[in-house]
């Protein structure tokens, strides 16, 4: 009798167990279902204006370099974003953070001193915030770029390429129009409020008197490009591969791209490996492998332009910024001009990718990683913007030839894969 009630008690017992778990497995379930359908909600849900269509871009398996190496080879699709390219994030998180932290007003002016897309992204999500942009460029940069700044409603100032140690480099004199009008507003608000100013001090500027303010973006150094990668890009990879990541590669230009997510990743995981790709004549390589940027010869400042010009664009530094020193790295790589070259036009005819020198030198990048690592690893880089923006150099036939670098290969022997 004793040893039924125990039988009974057990069985009862393990039923309990049993239910409890169905319960608790088909909850999970249906958790899971509920989050998978919220996320592919929120994917269609629209968004609310220009600022919040940046971001949250594809991650895109790259086939033909998958295939190739027998790693994921995956590239977020940055030249997606309205501004066409990685820097929209930036400029939206450094307006925004000046706005918070009462650095810049609606109606003030946002200066950069850039010949390139920080500038482009600048002038797209300015006017988002009620600011004007002013950019400050090297004569020598393509004339389209200021027809394109211009178009988007900045003001563009184009100067005479000089060293960054000098007064009137192009990034200096963009920290000195902010200040000019900063100046000009403060004498607006004394004559709003009835106060003297001195009208003979008065100087012609190049702002309207109802500017109420300017704020230098100062990309390189400024740490709101950084959080913008540590707070989007980054976490944006992780959820994308759902933390199935082994390595990422990128370029540095500011370094913002590769700290911001190089950081979060290994934040997430020591396992994840981070590495840069350097282009020729910058000075990174060299400061990751061996600890030493530059000769003296060679600092930034030292010569008026870098004396190993590449065709890569927005890429390589010979001056250590501080958004690069928050990057996290456990070694680089090298790139060259042809290989960056080879790999666009491999990009293009294999898996129908335009995209613009940097992004090929990061696929250059996710290569060497692969080789590197060994098969089965996924690799995640950034497809930074896309070949429209490069038709006058980096995809003009004519121009390749000129510097020897017609493309040649039918494959990807140029990386050493038959
Ligand atoms: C087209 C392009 N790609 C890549 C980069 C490099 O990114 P980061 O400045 O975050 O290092 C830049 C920087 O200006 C760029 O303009």
């Amino acid at each position: 009798m004793a040893s039924v009630r125990i039988t009974g008690a057990v069985v009862a017992a393990a039923t309990m167990v049993m239910l409890s778990y169905c319960y608790l497995g088909l909850f999970r379930f249906s958790d899971k279902f509920s989050t998978e359908k919220k996320k592919k909600k929120d994917k269609l849900i629209r968004r609310n204006g220009l600022v919040d269509a940046i971001g949250n871009t594809p991650l895109i398996r790259i086939n033909s370099l998958s295939e190739a190496t027998g790693c994921e080879i995956l590239g977020k699709c940055e030249f997606l974003n309205p501004g066409g390219s990685v820097k929209d994030r930036v400029a939206v998180k450094i307006i925004q953070e000046a706005l918070e932290c009462g650095k810049l007003f609606r109606g003030g002016i946002v200066t950069e001193g850039s010949a390139g897309s920080t500038a482009i992204s600048l002038a797209t999500v300015a006017p988002a915030y009620g600011c004007k942009c002013h950019v400050v460029i090297p004569d020598d940069a393509a004339i389209e770029k200021s027809q394109i700044l211009e178009a988007l409603g900045a003001t563009v100032e184009r100067v005479r390429p000089v060293s960054i140690t000098h007064k009137d480099h192009y990034v200096n004199i963009a920290r000195r129009r902010a200040d000019e009008a900063n100046e000009l507003a403060s004498k607006g608000r004394l004559v709003a409020r009835g106060e003297k100013t001195n009208e003979e001090e008065k100087e012609p500027s190049l702002f309207s008197d109802s500017v109420t303010g300017g704020f230098f973006a100062d990309q390189f150094e400024n740490l709101a490009n950084y959080r913008a990668h540590y707070e989007g890009t980054g976490p944006e990879i992780w959820d994308q591969t759902h933390g199935n990541i082994d390595a990422f590669v990128a370029a540095a230009g500011t370094g913002g791209t590769l700290a911001g997510v190089s950081r979060f990743l290994q934040a997430k995981s020591e396992r994840v490996k981070c590495f840069l790709i350097d282009p020729p004549g910058s000075g990174l390589y060299n400061k990751v492998t061996r600890g030493v940027m530059y000769t003296r010869e060679e600092a930034e400042g030292r010569r008026l332009k870098n004396p190993f010009d590449t065709i890569t664009e927005g890429i390589g530094i010979n001056r250590l910024t501080q958004n690069f020193l928050m990057a996290k790295l456990d070694g680089g790589f090298r790139g060259t001009d042809k290989e960056a070259v080879e790999m666009s036009r491999f990009l293009l005819n294999k898996d129908g990718l335009f995209v613009g020198s940097s992004s090929a030198m990061n696929c250059v990048g996710a290569v060497r990683v692969a080789q590197a690592l060994g098969p089965g690893h996924t690799i995640v880089t950034i497809l930074c913007d896309s070949g429209m923006r490069h038709l006058s150099k980096f995809h003009d036939p004519d121009y390749l030839s000129l510097y020897g670098l017609t493309p040649t290969a039918t494959g990807l022997e140029f990386m050493g894969i038959k």
